[in-house]
């Protein structure tokens, strides 16, 4: 009989499917425009043959994924759905019955596991997050305003005479100046290659990761371990579909710069520290490469900007070891652990939103401003689960005890950082909260077909 791996193993080895990228949507495979404008919408179905109707309408300016690498569209609309949507659109109960339990539960009920403590408690999210009020939502981008317009149109078209849709939620995003985040730092930078999407042929900056298996982000291939997701139900429902996890957070961009000048004698080292706690330079150039200084160059080279490992950084006297992006995606550097990596990945679609703080200003002006991020794969509980518990709110796989991402943790003026150096380590405390989740959510992204299957419930 053949162990695990190997029956894991003699699966992989069979030819690839080709992904139907005609069928998988858009924003599952294409890069946000650059610069971008977009808007992200929440709809509540209240009748499900009205729901259905709109979506039916909805469809034809729903993009696929063709030549998602072809940098052309101005303006494109992705479509998902929660789960009290698909309950309010009709979808049979033992096709509801089949989908994961993170997806039927939704992410606020899964607070504990996702560790979304104090401010970033669901009952601090805004509305309608962790409601049952938010079931379907529209992520719409572009390349300017005039495009944006064009598509918010089309999408209010899908609604007209339809009193039984009604809008719960419209937020706008956009890109900051250089293509950074409100915290001054590059972003959009990293994303996994798809095996069989086309991008290893055109994809330069691999940064000698391995492809990773299909099926991790769409259902239908095979995955990391050789299966094909047999859930949900029914085939035509599931096809091309996969899932997103939705993440609004805040940024305290006074409070970051505060404790940067509070912990450094010099605005060089302000800087350092910065880069340390990112794993990155404000420029996008990775620490393990640039240890001393930022490199913009470096920075702003796709082609060379991912091409690192930490084989050589294995005490992380360049890029410490609870830095952000080492923590999310530790490459090779668990290579001693019985740890796949590739079982942990998702797709990265992030978009700023809010006015920039001005440059120098120490004290927080009270403005909302932050990110989204849509993190999305077909495997949710191992991959923004296991991240965002194991790797981002715990210390335990790096031997650092309770220390949490420096970023991202859950700290309450309590949160320690951990540098290491020669001859000793330095180790940072009473890091502040810098990001507060302002809401959250599941959500099931169907293929084109399957959103002709939807619309077609009952008829
Ligand atoms: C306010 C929240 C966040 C900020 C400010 C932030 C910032 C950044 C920045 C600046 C980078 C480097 C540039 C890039 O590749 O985009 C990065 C990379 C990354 N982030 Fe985040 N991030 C945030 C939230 C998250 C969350 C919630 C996750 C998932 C749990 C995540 C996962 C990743 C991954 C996987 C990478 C790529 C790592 C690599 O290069 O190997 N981030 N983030």
């Amino acid at each position: 009989m053949l162990s695990i791996q190997e029956s894991a193993d003699e699966k992989l080895s069979m030819p690839m499917p080709k992904l139907e990228i005609s069928d998988i949507q858009a924003i599952v495979l294409r890069p946000r425009p650059s610069p971008y404008r977009g808007e992200y919408v929440i709809l509540r179905v209240n009748d499900a043959a009205q729901g259905r109707e709109m979506v039916r309408r909805i469809i034809a300016h729903v993009a696929p994924a063709d030549e998602w690498w072809v940098p052309s569209l101005p303006g494109w609309l992705g479509i998902a759905f929660t789960y009290a949507g698909l309950k309010a659109l009709g979808v049979p109960q033992a096709s509801l019955d089949s989908f994961p339990i993170e997806f039927k539960q939704g992410m606020a009920a899964r607070a504990a596991i996702l560790h979304d403590f104090g401010e970033n408690a669901p009952s601090h999210w805004e509305y309608p997050f962790g409601t049952a009020d938010m079931h379907i939502a529209l992520a719409i981008y572009a390349n300017d305003e005039k495009n944006l317009d064009l598509v918010l149109d089309r999408a209010r078209q899908s609604q007209l005479d339809l009193p039984k849709i009604s809008l719960v939620y419209r937020m706008q995003f956009g890109q900051l100046p250089e293509g950074r985040n409100p915290f001054g730092f590059k972003d959009g930078l990293h994303n996994p290659v798809i095996e069989g999407s086309g991008a290893e042929a055109i994809h330069d900056n691999a940064g000698g990761e391995t492809p990773v298996k299909p099926g991790e982000f769409v259902l239908g291939y095979p995955d990391q371990v050789g299966e094909i997701a047999t859930a949900p139900i029914p085939e035509e429902l599931r096809h091309n579909g996969t899932f997103v996890a939705f993440r609004k957070f805040h940024m305290n961009v006074a409070a970051f710069r505060k404790y940067l000048r509070s912990q450094a004698s010099s605005a060089e080292e302000e800087e350092l520290i910065a880069a340390k706690m990112f794993g990155r330079w404000r420029s996008g150039a990775p620490l393990v490469l640039a240890p001393e200084r930022d490199d913009p160059a470096l920075g702003s080279d796709r082609k060379r900007n991912n091409e690192f490992s930490y084989a050589d950084d294995m005490k992380g006297l360049n890029c410490p070891f609870s830095a952000h992006i080492r923590r999310v995606n530790p490459r090779d550097a668990l290579k001693n652990d019985i740890v796949d990596v590739n079982l942990h990945k998702f797709l990265r679609r992030g978009t700023n939103y809010g006015q920039p703080l001005p440059e120098g200003v120490l004290e927080d002006d009270g403005a909302e401003r932050g990110g989204v991020f849509l993190l999305i794969g077909a495997h949710q509980q191992r991959q923004f689960e296991f991240v965002q518990s194991q790797w981002v709110t715990d210390g335990n796989f790096i031997s650092h005890g309770t220390e949490q991402d420096p970023i991202l943790g859950n700290s309450e003026g309590d949160g320690v950082f951990t540098i290491p150096k020669k001859p000793v380590r330095r180790r940072l405390r009473g890091l502040p909260r810098f990001v507060t989740v302002r809401g959250g959510e599941y959500c099931f992204l169907p293929g084109l077909r399957a959103l002709r299957w939807l619309a077609a419930l009952n008829s």
